[in-house]
């Protein structure tokens, strides 16, 4: 099995972490993963005056995946504002599922276990 680079992918969530954009929490995120060809990809949280229109990092991430060339998430690290790991909501399970699969790598866990029995591409298959 491929090693992961996890100190790099903390230290890449970390930084962009530091240009997250929650004036309103003052919660600050930060998300790094690694796509299959090699790439890294990040997102931060981008908070708004109208409170649940906010954007998670992870979404972020996602976003700019497909707007840097696509590909598939092998492993992603998540962190909040002590430099921790940082549990993803369900809403970005939901999303990470999308572009990593069961086998994609959170936070050194897989995601069937942030997202056991997922609902995804599969079930719309006939
Ligand atoms: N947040 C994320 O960016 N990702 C998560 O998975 C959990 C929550 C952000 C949203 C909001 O800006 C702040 O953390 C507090 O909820």
């Amino acid at each position: 099995m491929q090693r992961m680079p996890w100190d790099e992918l903390l230290a890449a969530a970390v930084e962009v972490r530091d240009r997250a954009y929650a004036p309103y929490s003052g919660f600050r995120v930060g998300a790094a993963g690694l796509v299959d060809d090699g790439r890294v990809v990040v997102g931060c949280n981008v908070e708004n005056a109208s409170y649940g229109v906010t954007l998670c990092a992870e979404c972020g991430l996602v976003s700019a995946l497909h707007a840097s060339g696509g590909g598939r998430l092998v492993a992603l690290a998540c962190c909040g504002p002590d430099g921790e790991y940082l549990a993803p909501c369900g809403r970005c399970r939901q999303v990470l599922f999308e572009a990593g699969g069961a086998g994609l790598l959170v936070n050194e866990r897989p995601m069937s276990e942030w997202l056991p029995d997922a609902f995804g591409p599969s079930n719309l298959e006939d």
